[in-house]
């Protein structure tokens, strides 16, 4: 499911962000981008191996793709520039485009290339991830399938949101953010200097018992029973920098899992649910959340 999601994840980004919809551009730049993601721990390599010892070598592999996905990403900013319905278009590139700062300067080609490349990085992998959690935890509990499916019939949504929300909590994609202390700051007891790093551990949070009881249990149920307190549920982080693209992930969730659910049987393949693993900063289903998927009656 890991894979499909990603597939579908960054369709939806690249046509949202981009406004690219022909299928052979969106796997073109898919592609070019996937290759990137897949190489990001070559930043995490010792400095003195952060160097480009030609195209054999980590860093000077990753930079030759990095240039690849750069020369997609320009070539779709100048097409765009070009575009005769610029000015009418909604995708968040021709917003960009003709967005304007206070002195009335457009933002730089480099200015245009890092918005982009931030967005497609961070906004399709993180939600791919949580869908593929949403369909290991999901077919695991058939009753709560089988009200899932009933509510969606009926035409209520209530539910589905609670599966989207649940699954976030149960599975958080990003286990902890970092924050650095500006000011001396006293949390829980601990008197903590200026310039610390704190890590508010979103997945030690969500599963506190005094917030969720049984936390270990996929139950969208409590979602239904009322709001949680702020700060109890943050798979999107949360203060000035909360991530910007919670919206959008929860509703192309929901959107993935109503049009999944409703139209074919969803088995697990494996006895029990797939490990979490950390890969680069996010966890990830170990084994991708292999399905056996079939035709609904
Ligand atoms: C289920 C999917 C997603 C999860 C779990 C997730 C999670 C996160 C988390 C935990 C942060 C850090 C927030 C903080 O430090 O407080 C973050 C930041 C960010 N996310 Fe997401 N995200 C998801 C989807 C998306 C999507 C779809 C987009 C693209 C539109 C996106 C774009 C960003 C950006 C640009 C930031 C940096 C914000 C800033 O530093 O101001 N994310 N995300």
């Amino acid at each position: 499911m890991r894979d499909r999601m990603r597939a579908l994840t960054f369709e939806v980004i690249a046509r949202a962000v981009f406004g690219v919809e022909q299928p052979a551009r969106i796997e073109q730049l898919r592609r070019a981008l996937v290759g990137v993601l897949d190489r990001q721990w070559v930043a995490l390599l010792p400095r003195a191996l952060q160097r480009d010892l030609g195209p054999r070598s980590p860093w000077g592999a990753f930079q030759a793709r990095l240039r690849a996905a750069d020369a997609l990403l320009y070539e779709e900013i100048a097409r765009r520039r070009d575009a005769p319905d610029l000015d009418e278009r909604t995708d968040v590139l021709s917003l960009l485009l003709r967005a304007r700062d206070e002195d009335g300067a457009p933002m730089t080609e480099a200015e245009l290339r890092d918005e982009l490349m931030t967005m497609l990085l961070a906004g399709h992998e993180t939600t791919a991830t949580a869908l593929a959690f949403a369909f290991d935890l999901l077919p695991r509990r058939p009753k709560a399938l089988a009200r899932l499916r009933d509510e969606l019939a009926a035409g209520e949504d209530a539910y589905l949101d609670a599966v989207v929300s649940e699954t976030l909590r149960l599975r958080p994609v990003i286990d902890a953010n970092q924050r650095k202390l500006t000011k001396p700051r006293t949390i829980a007891g601990w008197e903590l200097p200026a310039g610390i790093s704190v890590y508010p551990a979103i997945a030690v949070v969500h599963r506190r018992a005094d917030l969720y009881p049984e936390p270990d249990a996929f139950r969208p149920e409590r979602f239904l029973d009322g709001r949680t307190e702020s700060y109890a549920w943050l798979p999107f982080g949360g203060g000035v920098r909360r991530c910007i693209g919670a919206a959008l992930a929860q509703a192309e969730m929901a959107e993935a899992i109503r049009a999944i659910v409703s139209r074919v049987g969803l088995r697990p393949v494996r006895g029990q649910p797939d490990h979490v693993v950390m890969r680069g900063v996010t966890l990830v289903p170990r084994h991708g959340v292999p399905v056996e998927v079939a035709r609904t009656a």
